[in-house]
């Protein structure tokens, strides 16, 4: 196996996760590539990226050199030939099967190193599933990252029956050793750890709100003052995105056919509105300021 340690890593996609993960990897000394499909969705990810480092530079947890330095170390392609060199990359686009493994049919063509990882941070897509894609599925692996990335220190991970026992370690050892996360392993299920303890409390939460049994405020403030959680579920779900909420709930479904997993109405009235959270501008509370701009 390669014994090099990983010094480039490839992030597909500049949302949310993706531009999360390509900021810690930048901080962590990292050469980062991360792909978008037009300039306007590159530029919107930069931004995102340097908002969250000025963000860490006023609180100070950098200095303002870190942050130059990390800004510095970030590089936009919208051609995913340019992977070519990466020993790492971390796909975080949507939660949509036929995407994920179109994408990783191309990048297990392009990505030289027979050892690279080729990790998706998928929230509940099974690995399996995106291995079987590519022609080396003993490169592939889920490594699943929490929002806000720079501030979760959590990362799943995720092997299938095919992946090499020996990326996995390159892996565990470059999420905890370069990049500082705790690592916890998963069995290869729809959901993994977190997401299958997760989302039916949010979707439990969401029938509450339906059904008229309390108030989202009243939830919220249950669950914080109540159970010691930083947010409540309501506003988590804000912050997740529904559209995600219900892609990882329609995934749990059809893997494990648990009523419990199945989105509820008022979740899919509200994405079928556009109503889809914190980066939309609304979804169980508004994020617009009074000029009805998007909140960042
Ligand atoms: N980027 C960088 N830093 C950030 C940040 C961001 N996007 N958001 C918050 N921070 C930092 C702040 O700078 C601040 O740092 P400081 O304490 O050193 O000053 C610290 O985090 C706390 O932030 P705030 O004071 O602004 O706000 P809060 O104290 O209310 O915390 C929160 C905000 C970190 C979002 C906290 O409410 C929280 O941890 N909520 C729970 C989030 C959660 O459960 N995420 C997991 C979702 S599930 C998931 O991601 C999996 C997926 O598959 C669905």
């Amino acid at each position: 196996m390669s014994t090099e340690k990983i010094q480039r890593v490839g992030v597909i996609g500049a949302g949310q996760m993706g531009a999360g993960i390509a900021e810690v990897c930048a901080r962590a000394h990292i050469d980062v590539l991360v792909f978008e499909q037009t300039r306007e969705l590159a530029a919107a990810g930069r931004s995102r990226i340097l908002r969250s480092l000025d963000r860490g530079v006023s609180s100070g947890k950098i200095t303002e050199r870190e942050r130059e330095q990390a800004a510095w170390r970030l590089r936009f392609t919208s051609d995913l030939a340019d992977f070519a060199d990466r020993q790492l990359v971390v796909e975080a686009v949507l939660e949509d099967e036929k995407i994920k493994t179109a994408i990783f049919r191309e990048l297990d063509e392009v990505v030289t190193d027979p050892n690279a990882v080729l990790a998706s941070n998928t929230s509940s897509i099974p690995i399996m599933k995106i291995g079987i894609a590519t022609k080396n599925p003993e490169r592939v692996l889920g490594l699943h990252f929490f929002n806000p990335v720079p501030v979760l220190p959590l990362v799943e991970l995720v092997t299938t029956l095919k992946t090499s026992t020996e990326v996995a370690q390159r892996a565990e050892a470059f999420a905890s050793d370069v990049l500082g996360k705790q690592v916890v392993r998963s069995a290869d299920r729809s959901g993994f750890v977190v997401n299958a303890l997760l989302v039916p409390y949010l979707l439990s939460a969401i029938r509450m709100v339906e059904s008229g049994f309390a108030t989202k405020e009243d939830i919220d403030k249950a669950t914080v003052l109540g159970l010691a959680h930083p947010m409540g579920p309501l506003a988590l779900t804000d912050l997740v995105g529904l559209d995600t909420v219900k892609s990882i709930a329609d995934s749990m479904y059809e893997e494990f056919k648990e009523p419990l997993y199945s989105a509820p109405p008022l979740l899919m009235r509200m994405v079928e509105a556009g109503l889809v959270g914190k980066k939309s501008g609304a979804g169980f509370y508004q994020y617009t300021d009074k000029n009805g701009r998007v909140a960042k």
